[in-house]
C-alpha cells in the first residue's frame, strides 16, 4: 500500500464514521421525539408491522386476561352487623369444620374429621378448587343424581353424608343456615346462565386407554405419599381437631357415594390442585398422571354408601359412574377405569 492508497482509506473510514454518527443523532433525537409526546400525553400511531391475519393454519392460543377470572367477593369488606356474623361463621365452618363438627367437634360429631375446605380450596374461592362459583345462580336445580330439585340445603347435605362420610346438621341449624349463607354469598356477583372462567373444576381430555392403578401407585409414592401417607392416612398432629394432611383412603376418608370417588371428578381435582401448591395454570401433573392417580386411590379401601336410590334414570349415569346397571352394555370396570370413548360413541348411536 503506498502513501497514496492509505490515505483514501483513512479518508473512506472518516466518511462511515460520519454517517455512522449522524446516524446514531438521529435515532436519538426520534427516541427524544417520542418520549416528549408520551410524556405530553400525545397519541401517536405507529404503522403495525403485521396487518394481515395470521395463517388459518396457525394455531391460536388464547390465554384469557387475568380480570376475566372469577373471584370471589372481598371477605375484609363484610360489615360488623348480623348478617356479616353469620357469613363469617359459614366459612369458618367450611374452612375448619373438623373442629366444630367433627368426631371432636366442639358444636356437633357428626362428619369424619375432613374440612370441606379440604376439597373446596381456600373455602370454596381458588379458581379451578372447587370452588362455589355457580351455587348461588344455580340452585335450586333438577339434578339426574337424585332426580328431585335440589336447594343448597341439600346439596350441603350430600357432601355431609358422602365426602364427609357422616350426617347433615339439621336445615334449619344455625351451622347449615351459616354455610348455605356463606356459600351463595360467594358466588353472589355471578349473574344467572354465567360461567366465568375458573369455576368448579378444570376440564380434562380422556385418555385413549384405561386408567392405571398400577401406573397411578408409581407417581403416588413420588408425589403424594410426603404427605397423604403410605398407606393413604394422612397426618393428624396429636392434640389437634383436624388433619394437617388429609386421609385419601380408608375408614376417615370420603366415602364410594362422593363426588371424588367417580374417576374423572379426581383427576380434574388433582390436575390443578396436588400435589399443594399446583394450579391450573402451574400445574405439577401430567394429564396421564392425574387420570392414573385417581383410578388407583379410587381402588382402595373406603366407606361404603348406600346409593341404590341414586339415578332414578339409569341412562343419565356419568360415563364414569363406576356402578351398575347400565343401559348400554359395558361393563362397571370399564365405566369405572375407561376407556371411555368407546362408552361414549356407543352412546351416541
Ligand atoms: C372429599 C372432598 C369433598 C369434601 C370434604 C366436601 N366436598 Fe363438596 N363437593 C365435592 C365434589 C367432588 C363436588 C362436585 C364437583 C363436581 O362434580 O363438579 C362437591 C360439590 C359441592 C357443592 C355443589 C357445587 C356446585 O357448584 O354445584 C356444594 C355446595 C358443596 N360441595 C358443599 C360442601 C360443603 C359445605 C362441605 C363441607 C360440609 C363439602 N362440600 C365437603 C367434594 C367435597
Ligand atoms: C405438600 C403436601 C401435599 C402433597 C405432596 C400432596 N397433597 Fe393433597 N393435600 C394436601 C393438603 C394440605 C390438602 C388439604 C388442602 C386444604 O385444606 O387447603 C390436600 C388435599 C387433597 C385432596 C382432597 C382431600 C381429601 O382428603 O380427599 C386430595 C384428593 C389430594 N390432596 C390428593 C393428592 C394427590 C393425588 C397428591 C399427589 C399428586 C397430593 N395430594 C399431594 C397436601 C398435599
Amino acid at each position: 500500500m503506498n502513501l497514496n492508497q492509505e490515505s483514501e482509506v483513512i479518508s473512506f473510514l472518516l466518511k462511515i464514521s460520519n454517517v455512522v454518527g449522524l446516524s446514531a443523532v438521529a435515532v436519538m433525537l426520534m427516541l427524544g421525539i417520542v418520549m416528549f409526546l408520551e410524556l405530553t400525553g400525545t397519541k401517536i400511531n405507529f404503522p403495525a408491522l403485521t396487518e394481515s391475519a395470521p395463517p388459518a393454519s396457525a394455531p391460536t392460543v388464547t390465554t384469557p386476561p387475568e380480570e376475566e377470572m372469577w373471584r370471589a367477593p372481598d371477605l375484609a369488606a363484610l360489615p360488623a352487623t348480623p348478617e356479616g356474623d353469620q357469613i363469617r361463621y359459614g366459612r369458618e365452618l367450611v374452612a375448619h369444620t373438623a373442629e366444630y363438627l367433627g368426631p371432636e367437634g366442639s358444636v356437633l360429631q357428626i362428619a369424619n374429621g375432613l374440612n370441606c375446605q379440604n376439597c373446596h380450596l381456600d373455602a370454596g374461592t381458588k379458581p379451578f378448587g372447587n370452588n362455589y362459583s355457580l351455587v348461588a345462580s344455580t340452585y335450586p336445580k333438577l339434578r339426574a343424581r337424585s332426580g328431585t330439585e335440589e336447594d343448597v340445603v341439600k346439596r350441603v347435605s350430600d357432601c355431609f353424608e358422602r365426602s364427609l362420610n357422616g350426617e347433615a346438621p339439621k336445615p334449619e341449624s344455625a351451622e347449615m343456615q351459616a354455610m348455605v349463607v356463606y356459600i351463595k354469598w360467594v358466588g353472589k356477583d355471578v349473574p344467572k346462565g354465567d360461567t366465568p372462567k375458573g369455576t368448579g373444576l378444570i376440564d380434562l381430555e380422556y385418555l385413549d386407554r384405561a386408567a392405571s392403578p398400577e401406573l397411578g401407585k408409581a407417581v403416588y409414592v413420588q408425589q403424594c405419599q410426603v404427605c397423604h401417607g403410605d398407606n393413604g392416612q394422612g397426618l393428624k398432629a396429636a392434640g389437634n381437631s383436624e388433619y394437617t394432611y388429609p386421609p385419601l383412603w380408608g375408614e376417615d376418608s370420603y366415602n364410594d357415594g362422593a363426588g371424588l370417588y367417580r374417576v374423572s371428578t379426581f383427576a380434574r381435582y388433582v390436575k390443578a390442585n396436588m400435589p399443594l401448591g399446583a394450579t391450573h395454570d402451574n400445574p405439577i401433573l401430567t394429564n396421564e398422571e392425574a387420570w392414573d392417580l385417581a383410578a388407583y386411590i379410587n381402588s382402595m379401601p373406603r366407606p361404603k354408601k348406600d346409593i341404590s336410590k341414586d339415578w332414578p334414570d339409569i341412562s343419565r349415569k356419568p360415563v364414569d359412574h363406576p356402578f351398575g346397571p347400565y343401559t348400554d352394555g359395558f361393563s362397571e370396570n370399564q365405566h369405572k377405569y375407561g376407556p371411555y370413548k368407546p362408552i361414549l360413541a356407543a352412546r351416541k348411536k
